[in-house]
């Protein structure tokens, strides 16, 4: 099965693969949302199956809870955890500063929420998630649906003054309506091309009313774990500027294949 995976799949698989091992039992994890963040959880629920590991889970959706679940993680919610000890979620962009752009797949408010309230953010990604500058992949703002299009024109007015390359925007959708987040707002797709000052822009979007949440996280990651479809892994952490290189073996995850293709 591993071998009918596409070099990006196996590239998501390697790297979520090797940040399950730094999950220790007794910790209580976030986990992140998107198709990387469900190998993490798929590999995690075979830690705790084979393993015995015994970690609480704040998972940052209704997807990922049901994941969690299905695989056998204990699931709380943040405010039974607290304050967690790690949190582990893909990215849509990073760049060599470790912001990031999320958001992609809708659920970056309880995904900040998340990270935010964690001693340390490991963010799992594709090389393909790596830029030198932000931007090319739409930035998700999270307004409130309430007066929905007047938020939507004043920020599209304020960049005017930012340093980004495009100012459309729309609205993001599921069909024929708008997409509806677990918290039940709305997203708006920023097309900016190129974020030249990522700090001022999060700052300047999230002080508009209307706006709950933006999807840039700029200061919360702490550790990249970068995969590629060769099965290579980089871990690269921030605090030490280390590129820490190694392979990862697909071989002793066969369980995890076997049950996908069920
Ligand atoms: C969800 C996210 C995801 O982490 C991001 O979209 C990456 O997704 P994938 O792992 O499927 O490429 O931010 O809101």
């Amino acid at each position: 099965m591993s071998s009918d995976l596409s070099p990006i799949d196996k590239a998501k698989f390697v790297c979520a693969k090797r940040a399950s091992q730094m999950v220790e039992s007794g910790m209580r994890v976030g986990l992140g949302t998107g198709s990387t963040a469900a190998w993490l959880v798929r590999c995690l629920g075979e830690r705790v199956r084979d393993e015995g590991l015994r970690i609480q889970s704040v998972p940052t959706s209704t997807r990922t809870a049901e994941l969690a679940r299905q695989v056998g993680i204990k699931v709380i919610s943040l405010d039974e955890a607290k304050w967690l000890d790690l949190t582990i979620d893909g990215a849509d962009e990073f760049d060599a500063e470790m912001n990031l752009i999320k958001g992609g797949g809708g659920a970056l408010l309880q995904e900040k929420i998340v990270a935010t309230a964690s001693d340390r953010m490991v963010v799992i990604a594709d090389v393909g998630k790596k830029v030198e500058t932000l931007g090319a992949f739409p930035l998700p703002v999270e307004v409130i649906p309430f007066g929905w299009q007047t938020t939507q024109a004043l920020v599209e007015e304020s960049l005017v003054s930012m340093d980004v390359l495009g100012r459309e925007s729309s609205l993001r959708m599921n069909g024929d309506a708008p997409y509806v987040t677990d918290e039940g707002n709305h997203i708006i797709d920023l097309h900016l091309k190129r974020i030249g000052s990522p700090r001022q822009l999060a700052m300047v979007l999230n002080q508009m009313p209307g706006v709950v949440e933006n999807g840039l996280f700029i200061d919360i990651c702490d550790c990249v774990v970068l995969g590629y479809g060769d099965g290579k892994v980089e871990v690269h952490e921030i605090d030490s500027a280390t590129v820490a290189s190694e392979q990862v073996d697909f071989a002793d995850s066969g369980n995890l294949f076997s049950d996908l293709s069920d």
